[in-house]
């Protein structure tokens, strides 16, 4: 099941962030239906994993483009996605911890309050700046 799925509100205008916000999403719908218990701890910790190397590799690409661009709000959109990958850290402490349905709330809330508001409100505001500047 796919609990958040992209859509055109959601586009950056760059194929390529597009496409790597996709790639995100689909991750945590992943990891949402993996079945959160304590059982699965393996599972959970290499999805989360998996999460937290794409939301670096990201991260970068998208923080890159902006300074290309000259982005004037880059300090607050780096403080932004330091915060969420502090967050994803969290998570990956929690899975350690025996309460499995804390951590489903806490996945539910930072992809449809964080992650998905971050797309749509923090990320469209580079859109002139690095239309341009994606193909540099
Ligand atoms: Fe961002």
């Amino acid at each position: 099941m796919s609990y958040v799925v992209w859509d055109e509100s959601m586009s950056v205008g760059v194929p390529v962030l597009d496409d790597e916000h996709r790639r995100l999403l689909d991750l945590f719908n992943g990891l949402l239906d993996s079945g959160i218990t304590p059982d699965n701890r393996e599972e959970l910790s290499g999805l989360l994993t998996s999460l937290r190397d794409y939301v670096a590799v990201h991260f970068a690409r998208e923080e890159a483009m902006m300074e290309r661009g000259r982005y004037p709000g880059l300090e607050g959109h780096l403080a932004a996605h330091r915060y969420f990958a502090g967050e994803v850290e969290k998570l990956a402490r929690d899975i350690e911890g025996d309460n499995p349905t804390m951590l489903r709330m806490d996945l539910i809330l930072l992809l449809k309050d964080w992650f998905v508001d971050h797309i749509q409100q923090t990320d469209s505001r580079y859109k002139p700046y690095i239309a341009g500047a994606a193909g540099r």
